[in-house]
C-alpha cells in the first residue's frame, strides 16, 4: 500500500507572517490526518512556518534546491541549508520554472540526486502542454522526462512524482479523474520498465492541476492517483484542510 501524500505549493504567495498564520488556521483542521501533509512554501518563509506547524502532523518542504553542495551560485539554496531548517520535502521540476527559470530534464535530474543524497525528498513535475495532449504526444513527452529526470536514482520509492497537466494548471480545467488516473497508470509502467529493481512499484505518484475541495474525492478514489499536489486550493485553509480529509465524510 502506498500512503497518500497532499502537498501545498504556495508559489510566491504569503509573506513569513501570512504563511505562519495560514498554518495555525490549518492545524487544528488537519489533527486526524491519515494521509502524508506537506507544505511548500517560498524559501524566507521557512523559519516562520517551520515554527508554525511545530506539534502537528503538517511537514515542511521547499518549492526548489540548488545541485552543488556549495559554492559560488549567487542568490541559490542547497540541500543541506534546507535541512538545516528542518525541511523534509522539495519540488523540483515544477512547469513554472521549467518555463520562466530554464530548468530542463538534465538540471531537474542533478536536482533530484542533490536532494536525495542530502536526505531529502524531492517532489518531482512532470507534464504535458495542452498542444503535446493534443497532438497525441502526451505519452512521448512523459516518457522522455521519466527517462532524463530519474537516471541514476538507486531508489524509487524515496521520491514522489507529481503528475501535473500543464494545461490544468491554474487554469480551473481539471484532468477528469479517468484521465488522471490513465496517465499516471502508464507512468508507472514507464518506471517500472525503464528502471526495473528500483522499487517504482513503492513510489507515489500525485496529481496536480487544479485540484480542489470539490474534486479531490474523486481523483483520490482512482487507483493510481497517490495524493495531489496543490496550488490555489492550498493557500485557503478550509479547502487545504477539506483535501487533506479527502478520505471523511
Ligand atoms: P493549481 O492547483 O493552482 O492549479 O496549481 C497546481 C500546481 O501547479 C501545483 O504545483
Amino acid at each position: 500500500m502506498r500512503r497518500p501524500i497532499i502537498a501545498g505549493n504556495w508559489k510566491m504567495n504569503n509573506t513569513a507572517s501570512e504563511g505562519a498564520a495560514l498554518v495555525a488556521a490549518i492545524k487544528p483542521l488537519v489533527k486526524d490526518a491519515k494521509c502524508d501533509v506537506v507544505v511548500c512554501v517560498p524559501a524566507i518563509d521557512i523559519p516562520a512556518v517551520r515554527k508554525a506547524v511545530r506539534g502537528s502532523k503538517i511537514r515542511l518542504g521547499a518549492q526548489n534546491v540548488h545541485f552543488a553542495e556549495k559554492g559560488a551560485y549567487t542568490g541559490e539554496i542547497s540541500a543541506n541549508m534546507l535541512k538545516e531548517y528542518g525541511v523534509q520535502y522539495v519540488i523540483i521540476g515544477h512547469s513554472e520554472r521549467r518555463q520562466y527559470f530554464g530548468e530542463t530534464d538534465e538540471t531537474v535530474n542533478k536536482r533530484t540526486l542533490a536532494a536525495l543524497a542530502a536526505g531529502l525528498t524531492p517532489i518531482v513535475c512532470i507534464g504535458e502542454t495542452l498542444e503535446e495532449r493534443e497532438s497525441g504526444k502526451t505519452n512521448e513527452v512523459l516518457s522522455r522526462q521519466i527517462e532524463k529526470d530519474f537516471a541514476g536514482v538507486e531508489d524509487l520509492s524515496k521520491l514522489v512524482v507529481a503528475y501535473e497537466p500543464i494545461w490544468a494548471i491554474g487554469t480551473g480545467r481539471t484532468a477528469t479523474a479517468e484521465q488522471a488516473n490513465e496517465t499516471i497508470g502508464f507512468i508507472r509502467k514507464r518506471m517500472k520498465k525503464i528502471y526495473a529493481g528500483k522499487n517504482a512499484g513503492r513510489m507515489r505518484i500525485q496529481y496536480g492541476g487544479s485540484m480542489n475541495a470539490g474534486n479531490c474525492k474523486e481523483l483520490m478514489a482512482m487507483p493510481e492517483i497517490d495524493g495531489g499536489l496543490i496550488g490555489g486550493a492550498s493557500l485557503k485553509a478550509p479547502d487545504f484542510a477539506a483535501i487533506v480529509n479527502f478520505d471523511k465524510e
